[in-house]
């Protein structure tokens, strides 16, 4: 089968190679789940920055070279174990850690969902990662409940708008931060209220626009503006840390979380659920609702075939990734 590879880790522009290599074993057999897996016939694939950091060795899964990358996937069933709850010739989206960027890829039963009929294969590939990020984020870490006010930063990326998207379908109000009008217009896209600039004054923006401070901050991007992000918190407020594109990982003076009674809350998605099937499940389950009522619709951004992987994750390392990049792996 096709299937892109790293070979060396010398970043996006040469340590890519398209190439052929042997088809799954049979029967499929997922890491996460010895002796069984989903097989997929993949026809997108999403494309986000730990494909990136992969790239140079800086991600905290480093298979040997040469393998495989590609976190998640959408496609059709092709094999499935007995009691899995999708069948050969389902339309599927899934998460497969490792392994997407292929014609054919392997996923664990507990990351396999059936895909929604309003949602087409590169809306599938972009589900999995940020949508479930987003509400593990959100509510479960995060404790959002609707009537709250949400302030997501990178708002226009992968990440951001799945939460702007999935804080809107908890019933919760959302301010966007963004670098330029171009991801302003995506954010607005993704259900912001109110967009505010990164360069700008958004900490007193934020405040003034919530009456007084958010409840919540939901950070992707980490960096200098994360003292802000604790001052735009109202009295009992949270932020909530989800990644550093910023490139820098900020230092809290704690005393600023003894004066507003604030909290800085961790939330880290990949490892953590993917040791417990049964929370894969319920997050599948709390998002079907906001897909059917179209609260959740991933916004693709870029895409492009196989063939031009190193484009694809160029978008997100030069900072011009908007919404999901996708990459077309066979025609559907
Ligand atoms: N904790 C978890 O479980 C979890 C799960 C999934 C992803 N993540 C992490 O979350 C982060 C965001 O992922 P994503 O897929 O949303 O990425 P993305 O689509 O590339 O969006 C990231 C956003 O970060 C902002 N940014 C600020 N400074 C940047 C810089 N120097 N370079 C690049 N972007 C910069 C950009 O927004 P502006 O230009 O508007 O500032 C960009 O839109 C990553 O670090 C990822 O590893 C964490």
């Amino acid at each position: 089968m096709r299937a892109v590879q790293i070979v060396e880790l010398t970043g996006p522009d040469s340590a890519l190679a398209l190439g052929e290599v042997p088809e799954p074993s049979r029967p499929p057999e997922h890491m996460l789940t010895p002796g069984a897996g989903v097989l997929v016939e993949v026809h997108a694939a999403g494309v986000s920055f730990p494909e990136v950091l992969q790239t140079r060795g800086e991600y905290q899964l480093k298979p040997p070279l040469p393998f495989v990358p590609g976190s998640e996937i959408a496609g059709i069933v092709r094999e499935a174990p007995e009691d899995a709850a999708v069948k050969p010739g389902d339309r599927v989206a899934a998460f497969c850690a490792l392994g997407g960027f292929a014609e054919l890829a392997v996923a664990p039963e507990f990351l396999t969902f059936p895909l929604a009929p309003q949602l087409d294969y590169a809306q599938g590939a972009g589900l999995i990662l940020n949508y479930h990020t987003a509400y593990f984020a959100l509510h479960l870490r995060g404790r959002l409940v609707a009537g709250e006010t949400v302030l997501v930063h990178g708002a226009a990326g992968g990440v951001g708008t799945a939460a702007l998207q999935v804080a809107r379908g908890l019933g919760a109000h959302t301010i966007a931060v963004v670098s330029s009008d171009a991801k302003q217009r995506i954010a607005e896209q993704a259900g912001a209220e109110a967009v505010l600039r990164s360069d700008g004054p958004w900490k007193d923006e934020a405040r003034e626009i919530s009456g007084g401070g958010v409840h919540l901050v939901l950070d992707p991007v980490g960096g200098d503006r994360f003292t802000d992000s604790l001052r735009s918190l109202r009295e009992g407020g949270r932020v909530v840390v989800v990644g550093f594109t910023g490139g820098s990982i900020p230092e809290v003076r704690v005393n600023r979380l003894l004066l507003g009674n604030t909290e800085v809350i961790g939330a880290g998605w990949g490892a953590y659920a993917m040791a417990r099937p049964e929370l894969c499940r319920d997050v599948g389950r709390a998002l079907d609702p906001l897909i059917e009522s179209d609260f959740v619709s991933p916004i693709v951004g870029a895409r492009f075939p196989l063939d031009r992987a190193a484009e694809a994750l160029r978008e997100i390392d030069e900072r011009r990734a908007t919404g999901k990049v996708v990459l077309d792996v066979s025609p559907g």
